[in-house]
């Protein structure tokens, strides 16, 4: 079991079972269970929210990166052995926090990425597709295999599946536990990028230097204007006018629009 204790990036705050760290900018949160592949287990999770709510409060954070210590798994699934025995409403909890904590990263208003180097499966896969952006080392495997436990999705995957590579695809993955490679995961649209494994950072810090030098209060508008086509409350097309709306009275739009006047190149974190 992992007993080393982690100072955050702020003083006060310890985790017991995540990393983070710091630089230049980006904060990466490494998942840090390599002994049982980095299964999410509740601690886990409870740490993930904690460090994203921290780090969307932080300005020094100008972009986030999850991923999983070692070789060989970013996360291999929820804590099998933590929910053996869980009644029903243990369960629905379990999903709910799951839920929670996913939509959270879903919802950060900062790019998130997942830094894939390695099985994401079940909650692992969820993770990752609660991230803004993936990226896959070319080890990297996913899949939704809790369907081999009598069990289903619990942390959204059978809805961001869908989402992202579209039913068919998605209900043969859901129904047969099946596990894709990294490159079949490109093809179907999972993952943004598979890089070779001594890349899998370096991709991913260029993917958040070049999203750092545009305007950040339009970059998390964006985030919200695409949720919302998923969200079935809301209607994407009128998120999308109020917010492109909303943009004429922004600090990033007045520094844009001066920039291009002045043939400058906008500097939004001034
Ligand atoms: N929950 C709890 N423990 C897990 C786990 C999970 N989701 N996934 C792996 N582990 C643990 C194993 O129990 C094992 O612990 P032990 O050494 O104390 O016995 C350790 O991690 C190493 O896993 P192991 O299965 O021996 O490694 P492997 O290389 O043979 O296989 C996997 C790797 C990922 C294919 C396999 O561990 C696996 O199928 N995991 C479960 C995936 C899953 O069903 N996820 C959905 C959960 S809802």
């Amino acid at each position: 079991m992992a007993t080393r204790i982690i100072f955050a990036a702020k003083k006060s705050m310890v985790y017991q079972f995540i990393e983070t760290e710091l630089k230049n900018h980006y904060l990466t949160i490494s998942i840090n269970r390599e002994d049982k592949m980095n299964a999410l287990n509740s601690v886990v999770l409870r740490e993930i929210k904690m460090a994203i709510t921290v780090a969307e409060t932080n300005d020094e954070v100008f972009g986030i990166l999850i991923t999983g210590k070692g070789q060989k798994a970013f996360a291999a699934g929820a804590d099998i052995a933590e929910f053996k025995d869980f009644d029903i409403s243990e369960g629905t909890k379990l999903s709910r926090d799951g839920h929670d904590v996913m939509n959270t990263l879903e919802n950060c208003k900062k790019p998130t990425i997942a830094a894939v180097n390695g099985f994401a499966l079940g909650g692992g896969c969820e993770l990752a597709m609660a991230c803004h952006l993936r990226v896959a080392s070319s080890n990297a495997k996913f899949g939704q295999p809790e369907i081999n436990l009598g069990l289903i999705p619990g942390y959204g995957g059978t809805q961001r599946l869908v989402q992202y590579i579209g039913k068919t695809k998605a209900t043969e993955l859901l129904i047969t536990g099946d596990m894709i490679s990294a490159d079949e995961a490109f093809k179907l649209g999972l993952v943004n990028y598979v890089v070779e494994t001594d890349q899998l950072f370096d991709k991913c810090y260029e993917i958040l230097d070049k999203v750092s030098n545009k305007s950040p209060q339009a970059v998390s508008a964006i985030f919200a204007c695409v949720s919302d086509y998923f969200n079935s409350d809301k209607n994407g097309m009128n998120s999308e006018i109020e917010s492109f709306g909303k943009r004429f009275q922004t600090t990033d739009f007045i520094e844009g629009t001066n920039a291009f006047v002045e043939k400058r190149r906008a500097n939004f974190r001034k």
